[in-house]
C-alpha cells in the first residue's frame, strides 16, 4: 500500500492487490464530499431527522469521517455501519492528511476515534454519530430494511466485476428502507441497467470534477 497525493491536496491510497487508487486522482475529499455527502447523505437528510448509513468499503475512513462531521454540523443523528475486508494498517492511517486538509482543530479527534473504535462493536464518537466497523466481505451482507443511505465505494467494475452484478445489488436493495438511496461514483450504462433490474429507480447526476456523471439509485416507497 502506498499513499499518493490527489489534485485537491488530500491523500489517497494505491492498492497493491488491485493496482488502482482508493479515490479519484482529481481529489479524494472533493470526490467523497460530492458523491457520498452531497448526492447521498444531504439528499436523504432533507426528509429525515436521523439516518442509518451503510458504507461499503471503509478503507481510509474518509467517508465515515465526513459523515461524522456532517452529523455534528447539522445536528442530525447518524448511525454508520462500515464494511471492510482488508483494513489498512495503523501506520498508513496515521500518515493520512485528512485532519489537516479538512482544517480540523486538534480537539476534533474524530478521525482517530473512528479508527481506534473496536471492530464489530457500535461505538459512540459524539452525541450525533456512532459507528460499527465490520471486518467482512461485502458478499456476506444479509440484512433487510435497515439503512436509509448506502455509500457504494468498491473498486471499479473492471477491477471487481463480481461486486457490480445483480446478486450484490439485490442485497443492497434489500438492505435499504423504502425510499432509501444508494450513491456511487460509477456511471457505466451496464451498472445503471443492473441496478434498475433489481428494482432501483436510477438518476444520472453530475459527477465530481473529472467525471461527467455519477449514479444515484432509489428504492421505491412501496
Ligand atoms: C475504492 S476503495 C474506497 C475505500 C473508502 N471508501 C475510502 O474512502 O478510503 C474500496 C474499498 O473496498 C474494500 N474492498 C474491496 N473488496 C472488498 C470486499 N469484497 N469486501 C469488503 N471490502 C472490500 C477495499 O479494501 C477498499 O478499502
Amino acid at each position: 500500500m502506498q499513499i499518493i497525493d490527489t489534485q485537491d491536496g488530500s491523500h489517497s491510497i494505491l492498492s497493491d492487490e488491485f493496482g488502482v487508487s482508493y479515490h479519484s486522482k482529481y481529489g479524494a475529499i472533493q470526490e467523497s464530499m460530492h458523491v457520498f455527502i452531497e448526492a447521498g447523505l444531504r439528499y436523504r437528510m432533507a426528509d429525515s431527522g436521523s439516518l442509518a448509513v451503510l458504507g461499503i468499503g471503509f478503507g481510509t475512513g474518509l467517508n465515515a469521517l465526513l459523515t461524522c462531521l456532517e452529523a455534528e454540523n447539522q445536528s442530525i443523528k447518524i448511525d454508520y455501519t462500515a464494511i471492510e475486508a482488508y483494513p489498512l494498517s495503523s501506520e498508513i492511517i496515521h500518515e493520512l492528511n485528512y485532519k489537516t486538509e479538512l482544517q480540523l482543530s486538534p480537539q476534533d479527534n474524530f478521525f482517530h476515534k473512528i479508527h481506534d473504535a473496536e471492530w464489530e462493536n457500535r461505538v459512540v464518537i459524539h452525541p450525533y454519530f456512532s459507528i460499527e466497523k465490520n471486518n467482512m466481505r461485502f458478499e456476506e451482507i444479509d440484512v433487510e430494511n435497515a439503512f436509509d443511505v448506502i455509500f457504494f465505494d468498491a473498486f471499479a467494475p473492471n477491477s471487481q466485476p463480481e461486486l457490480w452484478e445483480a446478486p450484490m445489488f439485490q442485497k443492497m436493495y434489500n438492505a435499504l428502507h423504502p425510499n432509501g438511496v444508494l450513491t456511487t461514483y460509477c456511471a457505466k450504462g451496464v451498472v445503471k441497467r443492473t441496478l434498475k433490474s433489481v428494482g432501483f429507480q436510477i438518476e444520472a447526476i453530475p459527477g465530481p470534477p473529472g467525471k461527467r456523471e455519477m449514479t444515484r439509485a432509489r428504492k421505491s416507497t412501496k
